[in-house]
């Protein structure tokens, strides 16, 4: 099979790696890729979120299965684009990736499905922005934090979440400002979890949760940002939680997707809250987590071309169940100097080869070096026996990168191991 994956973070790393490691893979590409995916999959430099190009380049390359990784790709239409092309594709139509790509489309889609969510106010002018925060305010608990959001794509960094409403007012506002509409938010206390599932459109396997650290600094100070690290599986985890959310949230979703006329095929992607009255859904995506891609699949011992290839052309009904290796995986983002506000970019870096190494954010030099090319430029992994053991061994390593000026959490995956996380 010749797999060719869209995308250029470590997400798209962690999937070559995986897809390599499949002895169906014969060929394996990536576009436009980075330095780290140039090392396992020939580069293109196609941009990936211009439908045509990619749907020319699966043809010319003879592809047998397109892997969209990020967001804005299937948001444009990519997978529309390669699927019309006469090659199989993992990714939702542009209609189906609404569910990520407009948080008001996923609202409409939970309340018919009856599933778990955050009271929602969708605001377009300023008096009702005031309101909504008004109304809020009297619905959670006293003292709790404005949740308010830009209800467009924005990169998992237009949300805003403050006790301060001065400040919710004034990003609300600011979101306003850009012609975007804003959602406020009943704020959903407990918790966060990420829930992976593969489905056809039909066919729903969850994979292993995991957990992000939003964050950018220690004890989850500081601004939100793609995701500075992650673990998983959760040892907190209540017995049972996959079960239910695939029941609850990942099924249903599934299913009106598909009662709309919008089938989903792809990685749908639960971002969930355990909080005191259950499960609530904060919200979804449309493709895999990243950097949650960089644990899940090192954990999977079932062969990721074979189910991905199965989802994309409505097999998933005869793949049989996953296998996991029953390790725990850590990962931690090594990110720019002054990520996520404004990252600087264009520096060397050193160890970013090493063994559990993931590129993010890079690309090749022409001396033969690395050079930095985002804010999040490395995603640092380890698998060991054990939650501390993993993070012991992806620390070490993070030791090892040399990139100056860099920033990365310390805390990745310890209150877990610290027992302080509780549902
Ligand atoms: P989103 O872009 O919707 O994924 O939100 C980014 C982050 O903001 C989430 O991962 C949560 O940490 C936080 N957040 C979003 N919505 C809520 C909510 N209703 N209550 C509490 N935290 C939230
Ligand atoms: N880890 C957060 C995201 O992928 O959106």
């Amino acid at each position: 099979m010749r797999v060719l994956v869209i995308g250029s973070g470590a997400r798209e790393h962690a999937l070559c790696v995986a897809l390599r490691a499949d002895p169906a893979v014969t060929a394996l590409a990536c576009a436009p890729g980075n330095a780290g995916t140039a090392a396992v999959a020939e580069p293109h430099p196609v941009e990936g979120a211009d439908p045509a190009a990619v749907a020319a380049l699966a043809t010319r390359w003879s592809a047998d299965l397109v892997v969209v990784g990020p967001e804005a790709p299937l948001v444009a239409g990519v997978a529309d684009a390669v699927r019309d092309a006469g090659v199989a594709c993992f990714g939702p139509s542009a209609q189906a990736a609404q569910i990520e790509g407009s948080k008001a489309f996923a609202k409409h889609v939970m309340t018919a499905a009856g599933v778990p969510t955050a009271q929602a106010w969708a605001v377009g002018t300023e008096a009702e922005l005031r309101t909504a925060l008004d109304e809020v305010a009297a619905l959670n608990a006293p003292g709790s934090p404005y949740v308010v959001k830009d209800d467009g794509l924005a990169a998992g960094k237009g949300v805003v979440v403050t006790p301060d409403r001065d400040a919710a007012l004034a990003h609300g506002l600011a979101v306003l400002a850009d012609g975007h509409a804003v959602l406020v938010e009943e704020y959903l206390d407990g918790p966060e979890v990420s829930l992976f599932a593969v489905t056809d459109g039909t066919t729903v396997l969850p994979l292993l949760p995991a957990q992000d650290h939003k964050r950018r600094d220690d004890g989850d100070a500081g601004p939100n940002t793609g995701g500075m690290g992650a673990y998983a599986p959760l040892p907190w985890a209540p017995s049972g939680l996959v079960d239910e959310v695939l029941a609850r949230v990942l099924q249903p979703t599934v299913d009106e997707l598909a009662r709309r006329g919008e089938p989903f095929s792809g990685l749908l992607y639960a971002g969930l809250a355990l909080t005191s009255r259950g499960v609530r859904v904060v919200e979804f995506n449309a493709r895999f987590g990243d950097p949650e891609t960089e644990v899940v699949l090192p954990l999977l011992r079932t062969p990721l071309a074979g189910l991905l290839h199965a989802a994309a052309t409505g097999t998933l009904a005869d793949h049989p169940p996953l296998e996991w290796s029953g390790g725990v995986a850590v990962v931690v983002v090594v990110a720019a100097p002054g990520y996520p506000e404004s990252p600087r970019t264009g520096s060397p870096i050193t160890g970013a080869d090493a063994e559990g190494v993931l590129h993010a954010g890079t690309r090749p030099a022409a001396d033969g070096s690395v050079h930095s090319a985002g804010g999040r430029v490395l995603a640092v992994t380890a698998v060991g026996a054990d939650l501390a053991d993993a993070r012991r061994v992806a620390y070490e390593r993070v030791a090892g990168i040399g990139l100056e000026g860099a920033h990365w959490r310390t805390d990745i995956g310890l209150a877990a191991l610290e027992g302080r996380i509780t549902v």
